[in-house]
């Protein structure tokens, strides 16, 4: 007897890259962000005809009118324009019809709560919505991070409330966004995406699609659970390891011994994989990914004591940057209380201009708190308001009568500062607290500054 035939879908497997080229692909992508944007004009450069659903009217507008708030990522704005030119890509914020398609892509947000627990509502909601209008034979994926087991665990069960079966009728993939910000189009060009599903054609028509519209060759991996556990593994395996470097700063600026120098050198073994110090980790998924994977680990009853600890001190450095911006204070004369400092760099990451749990608020809150003056220079936010504070239009309009300069965001433009100016601009007496280790610490003497970084021993002028 020939086995039960198990998965309809709208385009089997082995049509979907020459459908895609004729324009016969329909796309529904879920939460035009930083990752649902780019995925959406992606695919529509690649043949597709793709609906954009967003709870956020003004998302909607924007994208219809062809215009893309992410300045940071090279050539985005570009193909957002052609494509809501051309029509093929269209926003709706109504769910009426928006997921009659072939492939439906979710992209909401993941976020963890106050509470540290992983915050599913908008992958709900979004299931919910295209349970609704859920058509036999379409293939869901999820893009959005989520931990192991929650496509089949909770998407896939939201999605049957549609009357139909996932595998059976429709499809259910997890091909998590692998992309780091500011090089989002470039990564997803060039990264392979790691694919899983729970049935075999749909795993075979994922890995076709992604291949065809992206031109990499995906990752097939055995189901929605492992291709999530691959995601989660590579951020945790970050966030760890930094938080080791921090550690290790921690423990040698007693011991009067560089952080730096120890990690250059390290580096210089073929088995050694750098990271380095600095005020901690922020953004939507470093500071987030663990809780995902310790929630599913209780579940299970075990407890990953490594992955929770490294959170507790990555969480712990902005609070060591104030500790060590006091002390620099102190150096030169001063006490927080009182004192200018100026925080170069407020975004999570280098040239990004993002500042989703940032870092360097906390220690900007603790500082202000304890009664500085803070002004801000990010060139992300050149004379715009953000985190509450008006950005300077230079470091040296920020810099102006500055007792401190707080780096807090390694952005490309801080390799070429001209500390000299700097230091005439600032008080008389100042220091500078590196806490990206971005600056040359002879060159910050050198122009006059105390000067301390993370993990390094404190440094006086040279003159
Ligand atoms: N930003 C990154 O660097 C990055 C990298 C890899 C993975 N991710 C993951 O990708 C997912 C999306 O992140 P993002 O950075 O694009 O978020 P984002 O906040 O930039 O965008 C999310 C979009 O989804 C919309 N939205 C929210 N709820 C919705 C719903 N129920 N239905 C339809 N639209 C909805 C929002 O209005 C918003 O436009 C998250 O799971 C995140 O962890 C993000």
């Amino acid at each position: 007897m020939a086995p039960e035939k198990t998965e309809q879908l709208m385009v089997p497997p082995g049509t979907a890259a020459r459908r895609l080229k004729q324009g016969a692909v329909k796309i529904t992508v879920v939460g035009l962000g930083r990752i649902g944007l780019p995925t959406a004009a992606l695919f529509a450069e690649a043949g597709a005809k793709v609906t954009g659903f967003d709870v956020d009217p003004s998302v909607v507008a924007d994208t219809n009118a062809g215009r893309c708030k992410f300045v940071d990522e090279p050539g985005l704005g570009d193909l957002v324009r052609k494509h809501a030119k051309s029509g093929t890509i269209k926003a709706t914020g109504s769910p009426e019809g928006a997921f009659d398609s072939d492939f439906v892509v979710i992209c909401v947000p993941t976020p963890v709560d106050q509470g540290k627990t992983p915050d599913y509502s908008a992958v709900r909601h979004a299931s919910e919505d295209i349970g609704r209008g859920l058509r036999r034979g379409t293939v869901v994926i999820t893009e959005s991070t989520v931990g192991p087991g929650i496509v089949e665990g909770l998407i896939g069960p939201t999605l049957e409330s549609s009357g139909l079966r996932a595998t059976h009728d429709f499809g259910l993939a997890a091909c998590p966004e692998r992309s780091d910000p500011g090089r989002i189009l470039r990564d997803m060009r060039s990264l392979p995406r790691i694919i899983g599903a729970t049935g075999p054609e749909c795993a075979s028509v994922v890995v076709e699609l992604y291949r065809a519209a992206l031109g990499v060759e995906p990752i097939r991996v055995t189901s929605p659970r492992t291709a999530n556990a691959v995601k989660l593994t590579e951020n945790i395996f970050r966030d760890v390891n930094i938080a080791l470097s921090n550690e290790f700063a921690l423990l040698f600026e007693g011991l009067g011994i560089d952080a730096k120098e120890v990690i250059d050198a390290c580096a210089t073994k073929y088995n050694f994989v750098p990271h380095y110090p600095g005020i901690g980790v922020g953004g939507p998924c470093l500071p987030s990914n663990s809780y995902y994977m310790i929630a599913e680990a209780l579940k299970a009853g075990d407890i990953p004591y490594l992955v929770r600890m490294a959170r507790e001190i990555n969480d712990r450095m902005p609070e060591h940057v104030v500790e060590l911006t006091s002390e620099a204070l102190n150096r030169v004369g001063k006490t927080v209380r009182g004192s200018k400092v100026a925080v170069f760099g407020v975004a999570y990451k280098p040239d990004v201009k993002d500042v989703q749990l940032t870092p360097v608020e906390r220690t900007m809150k603790r500082l202000s708190a304890m009664g500085a003056e803070i002004s801000v220079y990010d060139p992300m936010y050149r004379g715009e308001e953000v985190l509450g504070y008006r950005g300077s239009k230079s470091a040296l309009e920020a810099s102006r009568g500055a007792d401190c300069i707080l780096l807090g965001t390694a952005h490309s433009e801080f390799k070429e500062l001209d500390l000299v100016s700097l230091s005439k601009a600032a008080s008389a007496k100042a220091a500078l607290v590196d806490a990206r280790n971005a600056v040359d610490p002879e060159a910050a003497t050198a122009a006059g500054f105390v000067y301390c970084g993370v993990g390094r021993a404190f440094r006086v002028p040279t003159r």
